[in-house]
């Protein structure tokens, strides 16, 4: 479905990502865990078209999609949910909604049902249809979080990128991030799923690689990462 070969990335002269390769066939979700700075959000930059790559290739459904602007990639079914709460601050809440459909409004995305996909969001996140008339930039930082995400998936995507969704959020609101991720998942929404909370990660996820040093060190079957020694090590240490 998403599939990354050799793709390399920085900013300016400086480059992050060194020729990594991830496969993230339909259905199933991938996640990529790493320290701070291994270069994630980069990676998810790339695929959806903030930045462009300096070598590699990006292929969604056998289509290239490297160097394309993001809008053209979200046409062809890839949604991205930023790290941080990048909502539209001075729109409601259901207008940010709706934007997440845009393609699909202007024909650009098969239709499908946008008002129904929208009850739908709001059944899956619902702080947000208690506040569905409230301005987003005017909600809490937790609740923009889940915004973002909200908006990827009303793209009806074939590949949803989730940068951190729980970044900043009340213990039990990031169980219910994961809960939602578990849902959305055994709806057969395709992921690449990039979180802090490794282990949770893991658990939620099929496959797993490994991203040091814009590197890939490790991948393989989540279940075996998780009891890798040293993934324990350097990535599962506190306890989560
Ligand atoms: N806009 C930018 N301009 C220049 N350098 C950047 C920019 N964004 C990120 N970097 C650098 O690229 C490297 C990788 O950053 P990236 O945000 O991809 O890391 P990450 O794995 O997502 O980390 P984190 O877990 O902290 O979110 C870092 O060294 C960072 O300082
Ligand atoms: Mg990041």
């Amino acid at each position: 479905m998403l599939t990354i070969e050799k793709l390399s990335a920085g900013y300016g002269k400086v480059q992050v990502l060194h020729g990594i390769s991830i496969d993230v066939p339909r259905g199933k979700v991938v996640t990529l865990i790493g320290s701070n700075g291994a270069g994630k959000t980069t990676t998810m930059r790339a695929v959806s078209g903030m930045i462009a790559p300096t070598g590699g290739t990006i292929t969604l459904n056998g289509k290239r999609i490297d160097g394309l602007e993001p809008y053209h990639v979200a046409k062809l079914g890839l949604a991205h949910s930023p790290e941080g709460r990048r909502v539209f601050a001075t729109m409601s809440v259901t207008d940010n909604l709706t934007l997440g459909a845009f393609p699909r409004l202007t024909g650009s995305r098969p239709r499908g049902d946008v008002p129904g996909d929208l009850e739908r969001a709001l059944e899956l996140f619902p702080r947000l249809k208690e506040r569905r008339t409230q301005l987003a930039g005017t909600l809490s930082g937790g609740e923009q979080q889940m915004l973002a995400m909200a908006r990827a998936v009303m793209l009806n995507p074939e590949v949803v990128l989730l940068d951190e969704p729980s970044m900043g959020l009340a213990p039990i609101l990031v169980d219910e991030v994961f809960r939602i991720i578990e849902r959305l998942k055994s709806q057969g929404v395709t992921m690449l799923l990039v979180e802090q909370f490794a282990a949770a990660a893991l658990a939620v996820a099929d496959y797993a690689y490994v991203l040091e040093n814009g590197h890939i060190s490790v991948h393989g079957p989540a279940d075996r990462l998780r009891n890798d020694p040293a993934v324990r090590a350097a990535y599962l240490g506190g306890g989560h």
